[in-house]
């Protein structure tokens, strides 16, 4: 990993809260931060260090605080700037950590700087956002939004209508009010960031994870510029706030570790193959034992090859964009998923409601810009009670509607059965925490890349080799020069080795020291 990195990301393992849907504790039916920090010793029962946090920012939720309206000022509906500073020290009296979720890409079009940018008159801000000349010119390279104010030209895009692009300047100029990326627009728009940055860290956040961290510079094919503009980040937090992690939504590991970050993760859009194993027709983790994690491993070595040295690749079990892992796998399924996913390099990061496999709920009505992400949205699921203990508002009055399953699964149920996958996950966790080999650092040789799926994990003091057989039945693979000693782990039932032969049952995962 790069120099810069902290020693907590080492063995950090990360839990995603999306705060609108974790815990509410005033009864209005949406979550908020004093929730999360109630559930500190929960979060740390499982075995998570960490927090990623999504964005908890004053907005008009457009885009589910995406849109942000004040990167310094908690909204309302989840609690107050100083609930989030007693979240960041409770989380670290328990030796936890904490990272936001920084928008640097662009803001809400009710943020302050873009309404003072849509003034006609040239002020401040005119130049924070990406503006075209004039109202008949579009922007070519990004969508754009017309006729919105008096001011005489069109405005970039970042992603939905309502997200203006902010303007971090453009690699190759090529249209006079392209401005460069060390033009005073950009400059300024540069140092707004770092101020944003420098307001959480004091309070004590402990990094970022970024959003669309690659989209930053325009006209930008390579990313050099942006590369360069995250180098310059880095040297901000580098003299200011070393230890400050940082890691980013990029999915080009050779471009966001060279940028300085020190983990990127892998994406479930672009070339991936990330869904092949957990979320297509046939996903490799199924017991039916059809689907390929080929492509998945040929594509990620690829990238292990190119980061080797200069940072990570952080795979999630599921995050608010995507469709739950509970969509298309059981329980048992989900079991040997974890004991993939809690073993590979680079932080784990577990999305809330994924270790009791919390559905996708189906058919919601889109909810704050969710659209068909809603369903992998839904409030956490505690207890048997009313809302499943996530809040006392009516049930028709929370932020997005539950599982209505009466068989829905709950935290309180999963705790209590020695075989759930709650425990399971819990005991995987464990598992990672006692074999550095295992944690973020150590190196990962996948020695097949289909059933049963062969890899071995190793750093200075152990080699673990992992053998995975999601199939509902037994196989056995011989891994010439490979001798393993000792069975230290097994999800599912069991395996054996018989000099550099293992046997191992269907729906297991099994692991060994060489
Ligand atoms: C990625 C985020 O994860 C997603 O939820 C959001 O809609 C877009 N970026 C835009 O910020």
């Amino acid at each position: 990993m790069n120099t810069h990195a902290p020693k907590w990301l080492d063995n950090a393992i990360f839990y995603e809260i999306y705060p609108q849907s974790f815990l509410d504790t005033d009864g209005d039916g949406i979550g908020n931060i004093r929730g999360v920090t109630e559930k500190l010793d929960y979060i740390k029962e499982l075995g998570c260090n960490a927090i990623w946090l999504n964005p908890c920012f004053a907005s008009p939720f457009t885009d589910a605080g995406y849109d942000v309206a004040d990167y310094c000022r908690v909204a309302e509906r989840y609690g107050t700037n100083e609930d989030l500073a007693a979240l960041f020290d409770a989380a670290h009296q328990r030796g936890m950590h904490v990272i936001l979720d920084l928008v640097p890409g662009h803001t809400s079009v009710e943020h302050p700087w873009f309404k003072a940018s849509m003034q006609p008159e040239k002020n401040e801000m005119s130049d924070r956002y990406i503006w075209t000349d004039s109202i008949w010119e579009s922007v070519d390279c990004l969508p754009c939004l017309r006729g919105i104010s008096q001011r005489d030209g069109s405005v970039a895009v970042n992603f939905f209508s309502t997200q203006p692009a902010l303007n971090y300047g453009f690699y190759q100029p090529e249209k006079p009010w392209q401005q460069a990326m060390d033009a005073p627009g950009p400059l300024a728009t540069r140092e707004a960031m770092k101020d944003v940055m420098r307001f959480w860290l004091q309070m004590g956040c402990d990094g970022f994870r970024v959003d669309m961290a690659g989209s930053l510079v325009k006209n930008d094919p390579d990313g050099l510029g942006t590369i360069a503009l995250w180098q310059d980040f880095r040297a901000f937090l580098d003299k200011e706030f070393p230890d400050a992690a940082m890691i980013s939504e990029w999915g080009e590991p050779d471009k966001s570790l060279l940028g300085g970050f020190h983990m990127d993760f892998l994406l479930q859009f672009g070339p991936s193959h990330y869904n092949d194993l957990f979320r297509c027709d046939e996903p490799f983790f199924s017991r039916r034992g059809k689907g390929s994690a080929k492509e998945f491993i040929a594509t990620y070595n690829k990238n292990v090859e190119k980061t080797n040295g200069k940072g990570l690749i952080c795979i999630p079990s599921g995050n608010h964009d995507m469709d739950r892992m509970a969509r298309r796998l059981d329980d048992d399924e989900m079991k040997i998923a974890f004991a993939f996913l809690l073993t590979m390099p680079g932080a784990p990061f577990l999305y809330y409601g994924d270790e009791i496999g919390l559905r996708h709920v189906e058919n919601l009505t889109s909810v704050e810009g969710g659209y068909d992400r809603t369903g992998a949205r839904s409030p956490m699921q505690w207890t048997k009670g009313l809302n499943a203990g996530f809040s006392s508002a009516p049930c028709n009055a929370l932020y997005i509607a539950q599982d209505p399953n009466p068989d829905r699964p709950d935290v309180a149920s999963h705790m209590a059965d020695r075989t759930s996958l709650w425990r399971e996950v819990q005991r995987l966790i464990g598992f990672r925490l006692a074999h550095s080999a295992l944690q973020s650092n150590g190196s990962i040789t996948f020695l097949t890349d289909s059933l049963p799926l062969c890899y071995l994990r190793r750093d200075e003091t152990e080699t673990i080799l992992a053998v995975i057989n999601p199939a509902a039945a037994p196989t056995s693979v011989t891994l010439d020069g490979i001798t393993p000693t000792k069975l230290c782990c097994t999800t599912g039932a069991s395996a054996e080795a018989d000099g550099s032969t293992i046997r191992i049952d269907g729906a297991t995962a099994a692991f060994f020291v060489v």
